[in-house]
């Protein structure tokens, strides 16, 4: 196989070698045919479209520990907060009347919502706005609380699985959070029937190229509906402050492999990709990202969900970001859809 091929291979066959993908990986002499290729493949399934999701950060108390991350348990610094369920119903109420109709509700492993709680958050949302999607990201359950989500009518759960790789996983988090669960959680939320979104964080510490392309058969073998990917950002209040910052050139790659992989796929350009550049979300979408995801949390928290230092959106001109958004997006030759999408059930 001719390197130079190599772009072209991996639109025909959506996938290659494990050293091609090391070369493609590790070199950026193919870098612009393979943007120009995942363009290409973007533009003729989904056209100028990019959809958007109405993000709701509902608490930010985690009982996790990872080692990445600025809301981990073990932050005492961070400003801890949570929604009632009137809130997040204001929230939603407030994103209809600016378009959104699909609402992910994200948050930390907050113990404080039974299931109970969970499902009754869900179907008022679908009850209030029936023609909406509701997505839940709130970590790793038992099978028996995703089938109660399920059934109270959550159509779609976002969980990155952070790294396919065991032993870098270990290196990520606490031993008590095992990547064998988090997979489980995974294939138990698709087989029950949700929408799915895995994914994981570009350049964590100690990532390897090989655990990339770890990541990449993984997401192969599961065939998520959603891969969001953002490069690792560094915050001061974890173990990981040392660490630089994730490469923003190889996010952008990898968002240009992932639409080439997985034609269909729904890519978010994320919050961390327009964190690390002023320009990351359009470039990512000029990359094949076909999704944003801004924010809907009252303004009033919305700097409390610090997952990363320097996280966009958080000050007072985020009351605007569905204006910014749809300018950013029409910039670029975009359009933004607000309707639902494709929903399974
Ligand atoms: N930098 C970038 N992304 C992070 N996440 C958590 N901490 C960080 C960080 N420091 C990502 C994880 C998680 C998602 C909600 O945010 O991948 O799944
Ligand atoms: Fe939030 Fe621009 S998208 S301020």
């Amino acid at each position: 196989m001719e390197i130079l091929d190599l772009p072209e291979k991996l639109k025909k066959e959506k996938d290659l070698t494990d050293s091609e993908f090391k070369y493609i990986l590790e070199n950026n002499d193919l870098d612009s045919r393979i943007r120009t290729l995942a363009v290409e493949e973007r533009e003729k399934i989904y056209g100028k479209d990019v959809y958007v999701r109405g993000l709701i950060e509902f608490t930010n108390y985690c009982k996790n520990d990872c080692y990445y991350c600025g809301i981990r348990r073990s932050n005492l610094k961070a400003h801890r907060y949570r929604l009632t369920r009137g809130e997040i119903l204001a929230c939603c109420d407030e994103g209809y009347k600016l378009g959104y109709r699909t609402f992910v509700l994200q948050g930390g492993e907050d113990l404080s919502y039974s299931d109970d709680d969970i499902c009754g958050i869900v179907s008022s949302i679908k009850e209030s706005h029936p023609d909406c999607a509701v997505t839940l990201s709130i970590g790793e359950k038992s099978r028996e609380t995703y089938l109660k989500y399920y059934s109270a009518g959550t159509d779609r759960y976002l969980l990155r699985h952070e790294t396919a790789d065991n032993e870098h996983y270990s290196k990520l988090h606490p031993a008590n959070m095992s990547p064998d669960n988090r997979k489980r959680c995974l294939y138990d939320l698709k087989e029950i029937g949700f929408q799915v979104g895995a994914g994981f964080m570009v350049g964590s510490p100690y990532q390897t190229t090989e655990n990339i392309i770890s990541d990449l058969r993984f997401l192969k073998e599961l065939s998520p509906d959603m891969i969001g990917i953002g490069p690792y950002l560094t915050h001061d209040e974890t173990p990981f402050a040392g660490f630089k910052n994730g490469s923003y050139q190889l996010t952008i790659k990898l968002l240009s492999i992932l639409r080439l992989m997985f034609p269909y796929v729904l890519l978010p350009a994320t919050t961390a990709l327009g964190t690390i550049n002023v320009r990351g979300r359009e470039e990512g979408i000029l990359a094949g990202a076909n999704v944003l995801m801004p924010n809907l949390s009252p303004v009033s928290v919305r700097k409390y969900y610090e997952l990363y230092e320097n996280k966009i959106c958080t000050g007072d001109e985020s009351a605007q970001c569905r204006n910014c958004l749809e300018k950013r997006v029409e910039s670029i030759g975009y359009r933004i859809i607000t309707d639902i999408g494709n929903v399974k059930r």
